[in-house]
């Protein structure tokens, strides 16, 4: 089969410990006077805020701070942030924290520099101008969301995520440092990890994937394989730390030239709805999918039994054992159950009309209608 792709990765990796020291030099360079950082709550707290805030500060830049970033971000987080920035008038952004201050700052780079509401964005041809540069310091493994080119926003009035994917509003720069992770709760290194297994798997089996996100999507499966349980066991366990930040930005690589798919379609609808953990949502829906789309996909899920180093002897074998570690992993990672997100009954056709007008069902490996969400949400209600 003859390929046709692109590739582009605008972002720039800086990887390591204390990766972050390097920020305050590259906002000089640049001219930067102002910024703001985007964050959560709990991430303001955090010890290492204070060493990254007061890095840049020491190089004469002044720090203004939005820490209203919400779970699933939502459209008002996101235009209260974009205000505050085009007040202030602002040179750059920064975000720190998992998927939903990164994804925020995002869309607040478009709406500070074009006005209007977030919604309007997810046309990305509308994002017509420059947008405001913005630099990424991730602390959580899984959302990948600091190299890719899309932002998952909640539209609040219609209960339904959307996103905007454009190497526009790719960050600058992501500074990625394992050691800002050691400090998460088990729940949320699981849940963050099968986020990023996730994109791994649903990049490798996209309608969508090439050669180059192949490559990312089957290391990422490798190392998010052998060390997501270490990591959740032994949250100081170093090597562990480095293995799952590497496979959830191999991961985010991946996904980004590639798509997600099936998985995600109805993780974001459970999202938009119930305002559920995206990395439980996806934990929940990732073997089931998976089930059902096996026999679409049956050699690319072989060779995913083969990157967690299982053994087959042909490929029906190797997609079943695929698909049965998965569910495995998922378990011995003690998520929560589908029906502790709060999903009712009356709410499930929503739900898959919600699935199937996700952008990346095209992408998924198996056609799949609303009907046929409707059937593995059902499935998932046991
Ligand atoms: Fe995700």
């Amino acid at each position: 089969m003859q390929h046709n792709f692109g590739f582009i990765l605008p972002t720039e990796i800086q990887y390591g410990q204390n990766a972050a020291l390097k920020l305050p030099e590259e906002l000089s360079t640049h001219g930067v006077k102002s910024v703001l950082l985007i964050t959560d709550k709990v991430i303001r707290t955090q010890p290492f805020m204070t060493d990254i805030v007061d890095n840049i500060v020491a190089q004469d830049i002044r720090v203004y701070l939005f820490d209203q970033v919400e779970a699933n971000p939502k459209d008002r987080n996101v235009e209260d942030a974009a205000e505050q920035a085009a007040n202030l008038q602002v040179d750059a952004l920064i975000a720190v924290g998992g998927g939903s201050p990164i994804d925020c700052a995002k869309a607040v780079s478009v709406v500070a520099t074009h006005g209007g509401s977030v919604r309007f964005y997810a046309d990305a041809a509308k994002i017509t101008g420059e947008v405001l540069p913005l630099y990424t310091i991730p602390t959580t493994a899984g959302t990948g969301s600091e190299v890719t080119f899309s932002s998952v926003i909640t539209n609040t009035q219609e209960q339904y995520k959307f996103t905007i994917k454009s190497p526009k509003i790719a960050p600058q720069v992501a500074y990625i440092d394992p050691q800002l992770t050691h400090s998460k709760p088990a729940e949320l290194t699981a849940a963050t990890g099968m986020d990023a297994l996730t994109h791994a798997i649903e990049a490798y089996t996209a309608k969508a994937a090439n050669p180059l996100s192949d490559a990312a999507a089957l290391h990422a499966i490798e190392l998010i394989h052998t060390h997501l349980i270490t990591a959740v066991k032994e949250p100081q366990n170093a090597a562990a730390r480095d293995g799952m930040m590497t496979g959830s930005l191999l991961a985010g690589i991946a996904f980004s030239h590639s798509d997600v798919a099936g998985v995600h379609c109805i993780a974001e609808a459970l999202g938009g709805k119930y305002d559920a953990p995206h990395g439980v949502c996806n934990a929940i829906a990732l073997p089931v999918m998976m089930e059902y789309n096996r026999d679409y996909a049956l050699e690319r899920y072989a060779r995913i039994a083969r990157a967690m180093g299982l053994e087959f002897k042909s490929a029906a074998e190797g997609a079943e054992k695929a698909v049965e570690r998965v569910k495995q992993l998922a378990e011995e990672v003690c998520l929560p159950e589908f029906r502790s997100l709060g999903v009712k009954e009356e709410d499930l056709q929503e739900l898959a009309e919600n699935s199937a007008r996700n952008g990346s069902n095209a992408d998924n490996p198996r056609p799949m209608t609303a009907d046929d969400y409707l059937q593995v949400l059902r499935n998932l209600m046991g």
